[in-house]
This record gives structure tokens, sequence and C-alpha cells, in this order.
């Protein structure tokens, strides 16, 4: 067995429905985990997950409001009693409304506290409280956090949602620390993905261009690939490839870390 193997590991994507979370499922599978789905997105989600059991992999889809403390009782029940266990977190679910500060509207800033801050630290308390030796999953196991490069950067248009991808990266080291100090058998880890055009990194593109800080999609884009090293936008599975990383035993001693995913953008 390799150390990537995740064979007999039990996850949960939250925002697996489509983009990253779907290939963040799809590589887990293919490393041998058994995934739940956790998304608004009822349709494209239990799709996703009929895609994954149509290749032999244990799925299902669970609907998940990731800003909803109860949905996440539920989510995490129903990941228990249909995988068998729960041993794995992925928090990705997220949104991005972009906005020049000059210009920043609180419904729209709050709205992404809630999905990117709340959401992902409702789904670190619900993972320890199951995973820890006395919880109903009780072995143990892992969390990947997705911030962004937005949290290392200062990129134009992004201030509100870099923030609160900065917030994921401090909840994922405070998180990791309890986890440690408390016996809970769960490492906390993040990566930070530099853009990807999924819908959400191809709304951003043409966002910045509608706020005037870029002539056209293309310069805005341009703009991106001048600033990484390895000259390309990341591709959804660049992100699986280290969350996979992360949640196995590959990366055992590693706790409280922020992986950078971004071809060097944010170094
Ligand atoms: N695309 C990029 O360039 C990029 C870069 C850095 C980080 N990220 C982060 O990666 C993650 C995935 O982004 P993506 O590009 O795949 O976006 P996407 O918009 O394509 O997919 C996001 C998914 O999250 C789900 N979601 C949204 N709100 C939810 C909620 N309240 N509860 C449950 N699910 C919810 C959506 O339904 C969707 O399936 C996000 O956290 C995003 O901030 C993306």
């Amino acid at each position: 067995m390799n150390a990537h193997d995740l064979q007999g590991r039990k996850a949960l994507v939250t925002g697996g429905a489509r983009g990253i979370g779907a290939a963040i499922a799809q590589a887990l599978a293919a490393a041998g985990a058994s995934v739940m789905i956790g998304d608004v997105m009822e349709d494209t989600g239990r799709e996703t997950a009929s895609a994954l059991a149509s290749n032999g992999t244990k799925a299902d889809f669970v609907r998940l409001d990731v800003t909803d403390d109860a949905n996440w009782a539920t989510a995490v029940d129903a990941t228990i009693r249909s995988l068998g266990g729960f041993d794995l977190l992925i928090n990705n679910a997220g949104i991005e409304i972009t906005s020049l500060v000059a210009e920043i509207d609180p419904a729209d800033l709050r709205r992404m506290l809630d999905v990117n801050v709340v959401g992902t630290a409702l789904g670190m308390k619900h993972a320890f409280r199951a995973m820890r030796p006395e919880g109903a999953a009780g072995k143990g196991g892992a969390v990947v956090n997705i911030a962004s490069v937005a949290a290392t950067i200062a990129f134009p248009g992004i201030a509100g949602y870099s923030a609160t991808k900065s917030a994921v990266d401090r909840l994922t080291r405070v998180g990791a620390m309890e986890s440690g100090k408390l016996g809970y058998g769960v490492r906390v880890n993040c990566i930070y993905p530099g853009l990807v055009p999924t819908i959400m990194g191809q709304k951003l593109a043409t966002d910045v261009v509608a706020a005037g800080l870029f002539p056209s999609v293309e310069a805005a884009i341009g703009a991106v690939i001048e600033q990484t090293p390895l000259g390309r936008l990341g591709e959804v599975g660049d992100m699986a490839d280290a969350v996979v990383f992360l949640s196995s035993d590959a990366s055992r001693f590693i706790t409280g870390a922020g992986l950078s995913v971004d071809g060097g953008m944010g170094m």
C-alpha cells in the first residue's frame, strides 16, 4: 500500500457538486476513499455522486448548506450512516463576490463571511466532534480547508473575499492546535489555490473587468499568468492532487500547514 492510498477512508466534500470540489471528490475516490458530496445544488450534486458510484466508488449526496449548524449535524450523521464512518472533511464550499473597497456592499461581504468563514468553522466543529475518540466516528482523521492565493497576495477587486480566505487560514492553524492539544487525532491543513477557470474563476475574471481594473478578460488573465512563475492558470486536478496528499498518510506529520498550489503566484 502506498502512503497516498485512501482505501477505507470516508470523506465528506462540501461544495462537491461542481468545480474544484467535484475534482477533489473524484481524486479522493480514485485514491480509494468513499465520498459523500455535500452541497446546496441538489441536482448537480446528485449527478456528481452518481458519476462516482458508476465508477465503482461508494458515493452519496446530502443537501448541506454550510452556513447552517443543524444542516451540518444532519450531513455528518448521513455520512457516517451511508459510508460507515467519517475520517476526511474537505471544507471546499465557498463564494466570491468581486467589489472595489470603495464600493463594498455590506450584505455581499456578510454573505461571503457566512459561507467562507462560518461555513468552514462549522465544518471543523462538526468534524472534530464526530472524529475525536468519543465521537460518533471516533477514529481521528484529517480536515483540509480550501483557502486561496487571495489570502497571500493583494489582488485588486477581491478585498472582502481575501479577508475571508485569510480567516480560513487562521481557522486552520488554531483548529490544528486545539485538535493536537486535546487529543482529537485530527490533522488540519489548508491549501491556497491559484486562479482556476471554474465557473467562479471565470466570473472573477469578468467581474474585475466590469470593476474597471483591467481592459479585458484576456488582460486580467494575462496579469495573473504574468505573476505566476509556472506560467499558466491552475487546473482543478492540481488542487485535487494536493488535497489527496493532505488527506493521506503521506502527510501524517503535517498539521496546521498552508500549502500554496498556485504555480508560485503567492511566493
Ligand atoms: N476557482 C478559483 O480560481 C479559486 C481560487 C482559489 C480558491 N478557490 C476556492 O475553491 C473553492 C471551490 O471553488 P470553485 O472555483 O470550484 O467554485 P464553484 O462556484 O465552481 O463551486 C463552488 C461550489 O460550492 C457550492 N456552495 C456554495 N455555497 C454553498 C453553501 N452555502 N453550502 C454548500 N455548498 C455551497 C456551490 O453550489 C458549488 O457547487 C471555493 O472555496 C473557492 O473560494 C477557487
